[in-house]
């Protein structure tokens, strides 16, 4: 049976460029998840886009002298560029500053209205005397009252992680220039959390399924009781508030974000020439999944889908598997300090996979993780290039040149040829309940160990020997070698996409490995092969050190 799956994806912030945190923390397990899903042959709609909006994108404009519009095109093609070389293959990543997620927010924003969830109220609202300015969250500064961390933002706190409402900050300045805030009076509209508590609190105890850090985070919140929000700022950045008296107000960033993946689904039906195409993923049976590091925990269990139940009629998220952070060389990333591994900086001097895989096999599902170069050089040389390049090498090398060109044929297979078989189907199974589960790290971890298998088995048959006094034993063994390296670019496929591609050239198939799905694709005797290619390449270790006194450079991008 097949399923619909809708994939959702945090849209990153287009003030600056991709560090591996981003990619590790929702990216990549997105992509590999969208991959399994197509090649089971399920329906799939895979989207995200930039956050252009909201005080990220202004402060960096007003640091560079620039427009906010400049900074998020910037970014926006960036990410782009980083998407195509990952290969993320998201369906649509478009941007919040499109008229159709305007107007997508305005009917969410006017229909909640209606239904009295938003509602109009005063509030007090920073002002700084010295810059003459209304102050939004992003721009005060104070101590935390929960943590004492004296640097904390007025709309979250950077070091215990909690959101705030400006208001509860102690000893509050502006962050420009650090003189005392005033506050003035001030009309918002608010979104009515605590009305949904009780809703909220029903839904999520049947989330039984959710990973443990997504459910305790969640639970915290709804613990300490949902407070209404202000889901408006003084601020000219932003999508409109549809009321007039509001010209000068914006809506705030995180409402609008959040309502992207309904935008965005509705963007890809349009650009496909079906408007409707978005509502099965959303009105219909479908499991939707969001992809997120854990900061944005409290914004996709709570808040998006209190706006879902308020608007009423739309799917809510099946499963948010969040991720927890990944730490570089033991430290917390630092774009101020360029404490940092930037996306397209790595993507300039090494190939994709490598990095995928190493992130893909360490990756922070249960909790935190740290990258290390030494650690990328040691999986890169040891397990990539030793285990799997290396086997699927030797016996595309070997079969080449001793067969013609061509897949042996095989003759009856021995026992120990047919557990090699039979390990390869169940490595295909294994590697997809893992994946359905979102266990990325295991279901790797699973396929490496095929590999592992199919090298052994290699070594005991030896058919580099056995080819001078036994052409058919010979023969035998590098067919069941050659079909597991079939299995391994189907069960690698979702991880290590490009290399995939090269092992199903090499061993003679046309078509895309997408086009065969989730199979053990059996080789035809006589099939032909094609020159085989290294699937990886060896890493000196000179990178070690060269790329740790890379780290805490500031680049300019
Ligand atoms: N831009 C936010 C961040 O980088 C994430 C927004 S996710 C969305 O933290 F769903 F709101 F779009
Ligand atoms: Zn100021």
């Amino acid at each position: 049976m097949t399923e619909r799956i809708f994939i959702a994806v945090a849209w990153p912030y287009a003030n600056g460029p991709l560090h591996l945190g981003h990619i590790t923390g929702a990216y990549l397990p997105a992509d590999i998840f969208a991959r399994y899903h197509r090649l089971k042959g399920n329906e799939v709609l895979m989207v995200s886009g930039s956050d252009q909006h909201g005080t990220p994108i202004t402060i960096r404009a007003e640091q560079e002298s620039t427009t906010p519009q400049k900074i998020a095109s910037k970014y926006h093609q960036q990410f782009l560029d980083c998407w195509e070389k990952l290969g993320i293959s998201f369906d649509l990543f478009t941007t919040t500053d499109t008229a159709n997620h305007a107007q997508v927010t305005h009917d969410i924003f006017l229909t909640l209205l209606s239904k009295n969830y938003i509602y109009k109220d005063k509030m007090l609202q920073a002002y700084c005397p010295k810059c003459q300015r209304s102050l939004p969250d992003r721009y005060l500064e104070g101590t935390c009252p929960y943590c004492g961390f004296p640097k904390a933002r007025g709309d979250e706190c950077d070091e215990c992680g909690k959101p705030l409402n400006s208001s509860e900050l102690k000893n509050l300045h502006c962050y420009l220039c650090s003189t005392p805030v005033r506050f003035e009076s001030s009309e918002h509209f608010f979104l009515r959390l605590s009305a949904l508590q009780d809703k909220l609190e029903a839904w999520i105890k049947e989330q039984t399924h959710w990973r443990r850090n997504v459910l305790t985070t969640a639970w915290k919140f709804l613990d300490e009781g949902l407070k209404d929000r202000a889901i408006t700022r003084d601020l000219d950045w932003g999508i409109s508030i549809p009321l007039s008296g509001f010209e000068r107000k914006r809506i705030y960033v995180w409402f609008e974000a959040v309502i992207g993946y309904l935008s965005a689904s509705k963007e890809w039906a349009k650009l496909r020439g079906d408007d409707l195409a978005w509502q099965p993923f959303w009105q219909d049976e479908t499991k939707s999944f969001y992809f997120l590091g854990k900061d944005n925990i409290f914004f996709h269990t709570l808040v998006w889908p209190a706006i879902l139940m308020g608007y009423g009629g739309l799917n809510l998220p099946y499963n948010v598997p969040a991720n927890e952070f990944l730490t570089i060389e033991g430290r917390k990333f630092s774009t101020s300090r360029g404490w940092a591994v930037w996306l397209l900086d790595y993507l300039q001097r090494y190939e994709p996979d490598p990095l995928r895989y190493a992130l893909a096999v360490n990756m922070p599902e249960t909790g935190d993780s740290d990258f290390s170069w030494r650690e990328f050089f040691r999986r890169n040389n040891n397990e990539l290039v030793a285990t799997y390049g290396n086997l699927a090498h030797r016996i595309l090398t070997f079969a080449y040149r001793n067969f013609d060109g061509a897949v042996p044929t095989p003759g009856e297979l021995d026992e120990r040829s047919q557990d090699l078989f039979h390990k390869s189907e169940l490595t295909l199974d294994k590697v997809e309940k893992l994946l359905y589960h979102c266990r990325f790290k295991e279901a790797i971890g699973e396929a490496m160990s095929l590999a592992q298998e199919a090298n052994r088995y290699l070594d005991e048959q030896a058919p580099w020997k056995t080819i001078k006094e036994n052409r058919q034993a010979s023969a035998k063994s590098v067919y069941t070698a050659l079909s597991a390296l079939s299995a391994l670019k189907t069960v690698f496929y979702p991880f290590l996409p490009f290399s995939s591609r090269k092992l199903h050239s090499f061993l003679g198939f046309d078509g895309s490995v997408e086009g065969v799905g989730w199979k053990f694709q059996s080789l035809p005797p006589g099939q032909e092969l094609r020159q085989p290619q290294p699937l990886f390449a060896k890493l000196d270790d000179s990178i070690i050190t060269q790329e740790t006194d890379r780290l805490g450079s500031v680049f300019d991008w």
